[in-house]
């Protein structure tokens, strides 16, 4: 960052309202779209979104904060951004351990989006149109199980990935996320609207929004808790790299609090035209797993009508979620090689890119084309988007409140708005509340 060639290979926001919506574009992808029904329908519905909107509030909007505060005070990649505000101290480590598990994540979310892209043209194909149930559960298994296109449609959306990335912080991530959000906006709202009117939609909503404390336990809580992490992309760097592109003027105290509130409301109104829609339908359940949407969705569509014009606008949707959040998580490590490393960026795109294709071969193919990798996409996704990123948050905080100072994060959360009222209270939800209430579950879940 040092030298004019340093900040040319890193890059600037060209405006306030391209970063706030490049984070938006971040934080809403699959994790809403497809991992929050996903997770929710199988913790039990209403219970598991209790507690993960109280996590994303209490815990993600704090940490948020304060990964956007160590970004834009250090002007730096995770791994530079601990130690430079801790020299020689090891806090290095907690940087490359957001790094990695950043590069674990998009490997397996690539996979996924890459089932989106398929999604995406066999709903424009009309190839599902009029399919009974079987065939569409059939496609859906059918298409997992053969190597060919599940590895073709994973590498096309990395190529993507990295095509945009290639293209820096203004000219690629920027005007991306500028177009594409509106967009995504506007279809989701219109699938509600649908959803919402189908036969059955009450019995779907109150599963989805009427908590059944009988379903809490400690595991559905830590599956809450770490999905507000996964969905505020929080925990793996990626807000700290994206804060490290920020000018002073930004206000990061409201640009949490309003990416949050976006992010929220895109899962939530994704839940409201998931669930309804799946119960109107009988036969289908809500705990079907990383399949749901793939195999629920088809059926519904069918059963609307023009719904196979409903299918790909939501397919199209979930593809362009995708694509913004997997140039966040591909920023994080490039920014690393950047930085550290002294690549410039075309290299590093290209080179990380390459590399994450490789670690997504076996959760492209463990979905039974290959009995060896059996499992591997429900593992990365459990132990690395949910255990790891859990950790990577509760470093930042114990780094945010203890080791740099609250009062100097306060400091730089100051400008760009002046005086900061809720600081303290802030501050010990980082110091205190966030910490704690990681530490207590992970506790909770050793003792089985
Ligand atoms: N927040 C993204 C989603 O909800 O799909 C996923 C994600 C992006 C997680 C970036 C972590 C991250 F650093």
């Amino acid at each position: 960052m040092s030298s004019p060639d340093g900040i040319k290979q890193r890059g600037y926001w060209g405006s306030g309202l391209g970063f706030v919506l490049a984070v938006v574009g971040s934080a809403i992808g699959l994790g809403n779209i497809w991992r929050f029904p996903t997770e929710a329908g199988q913790s039990g519905g209403g219970a598991f979104v209790l507690v993960y909107i109280i996590a994303t509030f209490l815990i993600g909007v704090p940490v948020m904060m304060a990964e956007l505060a160590v970004g834009r005070r250090t002007q730096r990649n995770p791994v530079g951004a601990y130690r430079s505000l801790a020299p020689g101290s090891g806090w290095g480590l907690a940087g490359g351990f957001a790094v990695f598990t950043g590069l674990i994540i998009l490997s397996y979310y690539s996979v996924v989006a890459g089932w989106t892209l398929k999604y995406t043209w066999i709903a424009f194909s009309g190839s599902l149109h009029g399919a009974t149930p079987e065939a569409i559960s059939a496609t859906f298994n059918n298409f997992i199980q053969d190597p060919g296109p599940v590895l073709g449609c994973h590498l096309l959306f990395m190529l993507i990935t990295i095509r945009i990335v290639m293209g820096g912080i203004q000219h690629g991530i920027e005007r991306a996320a500028k177009i594409l959000m509106p967009v995504l906006f506007v279809l989701l709202l219109l699938l509600v609207v649908r959803s919402l009117t189908l036969p059955g939609a009450a019995e779907g909503l109150s599963f989805y929004l009427k908590p059944d404390f009988g379903m809490l336990d400690v595991k559905v809580i830590l599956k809450a808790v770490s999905h507000a992490f996964f969905s505020l992309s929080l925990g793996m760097g990626a807000i700290i790299t994206f804060g490290s592109y920020l000018s002073p003027k930004q206000n990061l105290v409201s640009s949490a609090v309003w990416v949050s509130c976006a992010d929220f409301l895109i899962a939530f109104l994704a839940g409201l035209a998931i669930f309804p829609a799946i119960f109107s339908v009988p036969g289908l359940e809500p705990d079907a797993g990383p399949g749901l949407i793939f195999v629920v969705l088809p059926n519904i569509f069918n059963a609307i009508p023009l719904g196979h014009l409903f299918g790909a606008a939501f397919f199209i949707l979930l593809a362009i979620a995708a694509l913004t959040s997997a140039i966040s998580m591909l920023e994080v490590v490039v920014a690393f090689t950047i930085d550290e490393l002294g690549w410039n960026r075309r290299r590093s795109a290209i080179a990380v890119g390459s590399v994450i294709f490789l670690l997504g071969i076996p959760s492209a193919l463990g979905n039974g084309a290959v009995p060896l990798f059996a499992g591997t996409l429900d593992f990365v996704n459990e132990y690395f988007g949910g255990m790891g990123l859990v950790l990577g948050a509760l470093l930042v905080s114990l780094f945010v409140g203890w080791k740099w100072g609250t009062g100097n994060a306060v400091e730089e959360l100051e400008r760009g708005r002046g005086t900061f009222r809720l600081g303290q209270v802030w501050g010990f939800l980082i110091r205190f509340v966030c910490p704690l209430a990681i530490l207590t579950i992970l506790f909770q879940l050793l003792r089985g």
